[in-house]
């Protein structure tokens, strides 16, 4: 298998962060979203992202022109038909992927690999929609996308050897270090990172300590880059919670319950640094206030 050309599904965060890692590695790729208004708020994610890897040193003005070039967005599923790599980074809801999938299996052509960027769906039930569970992997990449040197390759029971060492080959073409996971809840790194941040909130809701101290407390103790209640802000406090929720119904223990304070900053609309305010407040540029 030999892929030449990469479909993303998704232009949210992931998916746009997917599509420009790829392009900058060299493949042309196709962006599905669901409008023009959402592919264009992904295209000028992709652009900033891209301007600033240049201020960084990261990449020439010349490497972002050529990136931008191989980046086609679209509206149209019909438009991945030709693609040798299929990579959806949509909402996590099992329904919708599946729908998604199904849909896809009849468009593109069947001997294209399909991969999921879930964090912690199972990648079984949605290769079982489709006629290619053999070519079917997780990839799940890390946000900031362009940045994280890390992405989860997800073998699953029937994944083929040839569509793993394809899915495996692609990812270290992309300059990213390869983690082989089962497909099983988060993972390996979920699984130990959703744990860490429900902890640090139920650290935080006990009065432990400040927002602050705890954060600074993993970041100085520590030496993480960011402190767990920013990186929930980060991430999201909702895809976390949706995380967590899957994580708790598969395995049924505590451990993975989201804490009632996460649950009502979701109800409230405080998602984090997308919408302004989670546990921390940002002004609208997403620095803290
Ligand atoms: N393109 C390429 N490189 C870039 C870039 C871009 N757009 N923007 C920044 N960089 C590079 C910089 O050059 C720098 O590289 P260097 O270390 O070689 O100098 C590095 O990235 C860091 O950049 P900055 O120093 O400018 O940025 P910050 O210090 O503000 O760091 C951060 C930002 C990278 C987000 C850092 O805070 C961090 O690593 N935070 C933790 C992020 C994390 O844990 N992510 C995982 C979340 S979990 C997840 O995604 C899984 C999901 O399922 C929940």
């Amino acid at each position: 298998m030999e892929i030449k050309k990469v479909g993303v599904i998704g232009c949210g965060l992931m998916g746009a962060g997917i599509a420009e890692t790829a392009a900058k590695a060299g493949f042309p790729v196709s962006v599905r979203e669901v409008s023009d208004e959402l592919l264009k708020k992904g295209r000028t994610r992709i652009e900033n992202s891209l301007s600033r890897a240049v201020e960084k040193g990261k990449a020439t003005p010349q490497d972002k022109e050529a990136a931008l070039v191989r980046i086609t967005g679209t509206t149209k599923l019909s438009d991945l038909a030709d693609c040798d790599l299929v990579i959806e980074a949509v909402i996590e809801n099992m329904e919708e992927k599946k729908k998604l999938f199904k849909e896809l299996d009849g468009i593109v052509k069947s001997s294209a690999l399909f991969a999921s960027n879930t964090s912690s769906l199972p990648i079984t039930d949605m290769a079982a929609v489709t006629k290619r569970s053999a070519n079917f992997v997780g990839l799940h990449f890390f946000n900031p996308v362009p940045v994280m040197k890390l992405v989860e390759v997800v073998k699953t029971v029937v994944t083929s050897e040839e569509a793993f060492q394809t899915a495996k080959s692609f990812g270290e073409k992309l300059g990213k270090t390869v983690v082989v996971a089962k497909d099983t809840p988060g993972f390996v790194v979920n699984l130990l990172f959703v744990p860490y941040l429900l902890d640090a909130v139920r650290a935080f809701e006990k009065g432990v300590a400040s927002r602050e101290d705890i954060d600074n407390g993993m970041k100085l103790g520590c030496g993480h880059p960011m402190g767990p209640l920013e990186l929930l802000d980060f991430v999201g406090i909702d895809t976390t919670y949706y995380i967590a929720e899957i994580m708790f119904d598969e395995f049924k223990d505590d451990h993975y319950a989201a804490p009632p304070l996460m649950r009502r900053l979701v109800a409230a609309g405080f998602l984090g640094r997308k919408t302004g305010r989670g546990i921390y407040e940002y002004d609208e540029k997403g620095n803290k206030k």
